[in-house]
């Protein structure tokens, strides 16, 4: 029985002010904790994504995967009949829920929650050849308009192995593999988006970013440009990537890793024909977009 969401991400971090300067503007909110933690969340959900404990250096503290109901239940015995013993939870790390350790060490929260969808959007209009969505009125985005991501999406972790990676996941907690390149990167879901959980192989464990979605290719880009106007200027995009096929922009965190806005991902029901792919290394990154800044492939926790 599977863990049915992605709650949220846990990092330790140097310098907890400057992480959450970050994310703010990014376009997250300040989430009243009464813990240690820094907690953010998007603007129109009620439970923070994204969680800064104070540290000496950027590390992943925790995931957290949401069972709801029996489900919950039977995630513990899913994990009991893996072989998996529970564990203790990090120092600081919040109330409830069980723990596991995964084959990197990091710790995993499993909570008996479920997923919180943000409210829809109004349905984009665009003006395509035979498809006029919009008649007298101007299409152009407000350059001041609010960013707001309305979800966390996914996160990607680097691991020195990404199939030991995809056994533990899939097998233990019940996420499916939706494409892969080798043993090089794997995607994984929980939820019907393409990938709520990937790896990226590496020497070492790392967080390589976390992402959320947005509303439009515009929203990225005016999302982009904020960040950059903010003095986060190291990133990579806007472009659009093969596996998931979404439009993304990824800026260059205060540690070195990314936060990523994207939009248009890849929807997979739970119940469908979706086979797996194992893409070819040379076709599996990027459809369009700028060259590929080197530091973005760069596990910063292994110096
Ligand atoms: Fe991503």
């Amino acid at each position: 029985m599977p863990v049915r969401a992605l709650l949220h991400y846990a990092l330790e971090v140097p310098d907890q002010s400057v992480g959450e300067k970050f994310y703010r503007t990014f376009g997250l909110v300040d989430q009243p904790a009464r813990d240690e933690a820094v907690h953010l969340r998007p603007g129109t959900l009620g439970r923070a994504c994204t969680l800064l404990y104070g540290g000496p250096r950027k590390r992943l503290h925790h995931l957290a995967f949401g069972a709801p109901g029996d489900e919950y239940e039977a995630v513990r015995e899913s994990i009991r009949q893996a072989g998996v013993r529970e564990a203790d939870p990090p120092p600081g790390a919040p109330d409830g829920g069980m723990w596991i350790r995964d084959p990197d060490g990091h710790h995993v929260n499993v909570r008996p929650e479920g997923s919180q969808d943000p409210p829809a959007d109004p349905p984009l209009a665009t003006n395509s050849p035979g498809h006029i969505q919009r008649q007298v009125v101007r299409g152009s985005p407000d350059r001041h308009a609010q960013v707001a991501p309305r979800k966390l999406g996914h996160v990607l972790l680097f691991t020195p192995d990404v199939d030991r990676q995809v056994d533990f996941y899939t097998r233990v907690l019940g996420l499916k593999l939706s494409d892969r390149v080798k043993s090089i990167i794997a995607f994984t879901r929980c939820t019907t988006d393409h990938h709520n959980l990937a790896f990226l192989a590496s020497k070492g464990p790392g967080f390589h970013h976390a992402s959320f979605q947005v509303g439009s290719v515009d929203e990225i880009a005016v999302g982009a440009a904020r960040m950059h106007e903010a003095g986060w200027q190291k990133g990579w995009g806007l472009g659009r990537h093969v596996i998931g096929s979404n439009y993304f922009h990824y800026t260059r965190d205060p540690w070195g890793s990314f936060a990523e806005y994207y939009h248009d991902l890849d929807f997979i029901p739970e119940e469908c024909a979706w086979v797996p792919r194992d893409f070819p290394e040379e076709d599996s990154l990027y459809v369009w977009g700028p060259p590929l800044p080197p530091e973005f492939v760069e596990n910063t926790e292994l110096t």
